[in-house]
């Protein structure tokens, strides 16, 4: 696993749209699969993402998305939905043909099959080439809680309290108000891309990013699965990797000298 730690958030956030750019752009086999996620923490990547699309930098027309999770309960057009979400920071601003993104339906009557049938759709595409992920202050991928298996698929999960409080700050501070299940891709469907690539930042991150990185493979901390990884890269400002030993960001910082700007 690579650990590439960057000064600020937003720098982190530029050399990753960077990185994920170059994938698309270099990709000559056909339609580039990317995984994406929602949250705070890939909106950097997002904006930079927009920027080069619109400076004519970055087409996104050979690009097929399939995004991490949706909130069960919740239409498209909710405005705490993942659907709105994405299209208002990322779809509503690039040259990706609608016909080609994909989020789970978090209306669907039978999510059961909606998650079979997701899962169909990525392998359909012949898999994720990228999938980019951030991670919740308790380690977890997606909306892959504590306890999640190692090897799951795309399902309905329950909310951890953490991970209802941590995100009631979108549904005006009020955790009644978070929907308590959620349709989200398994630890094993990420762990099927070809390459992950994660964006970690802040102070309330540092416990899980310790544990993830310093601690052995653990379905506790559902991020640690990418130890097992063949192609992974964590992207982190200084202010995660505060609880991580002084070796071990001296040790990542030498190895990604000439990555980090
Ligand atoms: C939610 C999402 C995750 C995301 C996490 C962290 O739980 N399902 O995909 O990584 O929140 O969110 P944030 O980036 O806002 O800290």
């Amino acid at each position: 696993m690579r650990l590439v730690i960057h000064a600020d958030y937003e720098k982190a956030s530029r050399w990753a749209a960077s990185y994920i750019a170059d994938k698309i752009k270099n990709y000559k086999k056909g339609p580039f699969v990317l995984g994406l996620p929602t949250g705070s923490s890939p909106i950097g990547i997002y904006k930079e993402l927009v920027r080069l699309c619109k400076e004519g930098k970055l087409s996104f027309k050979n690009v097929r998305t399939f995004n991490m999770d949706e909130y069960a309960g919740l239409s498209a057009d909710h405005p705490q939905s993942y659907h709105y979400f994405m299209m208002d920071n990322l779809f509503n601003h690039i040259d990706i043909d609608r016909r080609h993104i994909h989020i789970l339906d978090g209306m669907a009557k039978d999510r059961e099959k909606e998650c079979l049938l997701y899962e169909e759709a990525i392998a359909k595409e012949g898999g994720i080439e990228l999938f980019l992920g951030g991670m919740g202050s308790d380690g977890h991928i997606a909306f892959n809680e504590p306890g999640s298996s190692l090897t799951s698929r795309t399902r309905i999960k329950t909310l951890t309290e953490e991970t209802i409080n941590a995100n009631s700050r979108f549904f005006d501070g009020d955790p009644a108000k978070v929907p308590h299940t959620a349709l989200t891709v398994g630890v094993g469907t990420v762990m099927d891309a070809r390459e992950v690539m994660i964006i970690v930042n802040g102070r309330n991150k540092a416990r899980a990013l310790r544990a993830v990185i310093e601690e052995g493979v653990n379905h506790m901390w559902t991020l640690s699965c990418l130890q097992m990884h063949p192609k992974a890269i964590i992207v982190c400002d200084e202010d995660a990797t505060e609880e991580l030993k002084v070796g071990t960001v001296r040790y990542f910082k030498d190895i990604e000298k000439e990555n980090i700007i």
